[in-house]
């Protein structure tokens, strides 16, 4: 559906790293499709170019191969960047975005304001939009890390909130915006089938991962300061932990869906920081192997301290204290250089009461649901059946479904998705306040003890699934990780 009417897109960080791979891509795909309005504009502000066509260079230099990958219409590239604007801009001169207020003050229809800029100069942006009147009819989009712990968080909301309201404001979480998740929703709440099961009567753990092959690539600097808990937990993590547990909301309206999300996030058991051994493990890797290739350190990478103890691993037991959940561990895991890129949600059932059936029936491998939502989106239901021949002996076999053979054709990245959502108003997959405020507030006891520690993290070779430290949390509970059980 095209966006209904007009826009003015401003993207501050025009020539920075998210724009180039992630933001402008997903533009000329929407364009491409057919999915923006033809008045639409996108206006880019930096200070490296000195002029539109210099930038439009740019963009063909930069963005197009991250565009052509998905096979680029040569066409439609060159009416996409009809649509590009240029202000050259110091983003730390305030007084000159009077330049700004002239380039886009007549255009028409609703104007998005994305700060694909690092967070320390989102108040000083959204101050100066408001000094040359620019904060009216306009939404501002604000990628994260936004903050690096609750008062930052705060302190960063607080003077944003003075500017815009909160119906303007448009918190990225780019796993939101991607169709497995939203497919989550509609497994969970388009289906009598799941719904009954989905408590702790039924559930015995719940694990939720998200592994990556990758490093810190390119980005050790940043990374250093933040660490697996700030970049993927409090964020991604907890916002598919709140997807998964959250109660049926009666509509799939803005609010009613992070209403229910927040529930969740509030109903976090708070961590004992005396507990956190026995909760919380952390890693760092080390040298090791990737698919036979030989990967460094983390210690070792650009940007990264030798003796640094940030953390690029991080596993958690977590319990949610509602009537639904109470009891029931959900496990936690995210790094960096593990063994396989896979982010998955293990629903593991609680085996039949009794066994008329024999020992086979309670065996472990069966009454689970396992949701892969990257690389491949697959949801696979275990069940036991009687193997063929004498006797009645049970095997574990499996129920696939893979999305890719039902529905060909129409993916969409996360990106493009949340992009056209901002243009049309839709607030319902960008994280509220208050939920982001009970997610910092959840992780800080984690954070502090990790801080004020003399242990270091523990570490792990790149090329595996974390320190051991990780298997025996679980081993504790009775259970192992998916990929250690065969
Ligand atoms: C980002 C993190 O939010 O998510 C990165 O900052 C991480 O460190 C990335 O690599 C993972 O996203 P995806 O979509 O590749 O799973």
């Amino acid at each position: 559906m095209q966006t209904d009417s007009s826009f003015t897109f401003v993207l501050f960080g025009g020539t920075g790293d998210l724009s180039m791979r992630k933001i402008l891509p997903a533009l000329y795909e929407a364009h491409r499709a057919g999915l923006l309005a033809e008045t639409g504009k996108i206006v880019a502000v930096a200070r490296h170019e000195d002029n539109r066509d210099a930038y439009l260079a740019w963009v063909n230099e930069h963005v197009k191969p991250h565009v052509s990958k998905n096979g680029l219409d040569e066409a439609a590239w060159t009416s996409f960047l009809e649509r590009v604007l240029y202000v050259k801009l110091d983003l730390s001169r305030p007084e000159d975005f009077g330049v700004l207020r002239d380039a886009v003050g007549t255009l028409p229809g609703i104007r998005v304001f994305y700060l694909a800029t690092g967070p320390s100069l989102f108040v000083p942006i959204c101050r100066a939009l408001a000094s040359v009147g620019l904060n009216e009819n306009a939404r501002i989009v604000l990628e994260k890390p936004l903050g690096y712990d609750l008062r930052s968080s705060n302190a960063i909301n607080d003077a944003v909130g003075e500017i815009f309201a909160e119906g303007q404001i448009y918190r990225i979480d780019h796993y939101l915006g991607k169709e497995p998740v939203q497919n989550l929703l509609a497994l969970r709440f388009g289906n009598a089938l799941f719904e009954p099961l989905w408590r702790r009567e039924w559930v015995e753990s719940i694990q939720i991962t998200i592994a990556e092959e990758l490093g810190v690539e390119g980005r050790g600097d940043f990374y250093d300061n933040t660490g697996a808990l700030r970049d993927m937990v409090q964020n991604h993590l907890l916002q598919l932990l709140s997807i998964i547990a959250m109660e049926p909301p009666h509509s799939m309206d803005a609010d009613a869906v992070r209403d229910e999300k927040l529930r969740v996030l509030r109903s976090l058991k708070p961590i004992d920081p005396r507990d956190i051994s026995k909760v919380a493990v952390r890693g760092q890797y080390h040298a090791g192997g990737i698919r036979g290739t030989p990967v460094p350190a983390y210690s070792t990478e650009k940007g990264v301290k030798p003796d640094s103890t940030t953390e690029t691993f991080v596993a958690l037991k977590v319990e949610i204290e509602n009537w639904r959940w109470a009891g029931v561990p959900f496990f936690l895991r995210t790094g960096k250089r593990l063994a396989d890129r896979v982010a998955e949600i293990v629903v593991n059932f609680r085996p039949v009461p009794h066994s008329a059936l024999g020992a086979t029936a309670l065996r472990p491998g069966a009454n689970r649901l396992v949701i892969r939502l990257q690389p491949n989106e697959t949801i696979r239901l275990y069940c036991l059946a009687k193997q063929p021949g004498e006797g009645m002996n049970l095997a574990s076999v499996h129920l696939d479904l893979a999305f890719d053979q039902f529905f060909r054709e129409g993916q969409m990245e996360a990106y493009q998705r949340l992009l056209l959502d901002v243009i049309s108003g839709r607030l319902a997959l960008f994280v509220r306040r208050d939920e982001q405020e009970a997610a910092w507030r959840w992780v800080e006891p984690i954070l502090g003890e990790w801080a004020n520690s003399n242990k270091p993290p523990k570490p792990y070779a790149a090329g595996t699934w974390g320190p051991a430290a990780s298997s025996a949390m679980l081993a504790q509970h009775g259970t192992c990780w998916l990929e250690e059980e065969n």
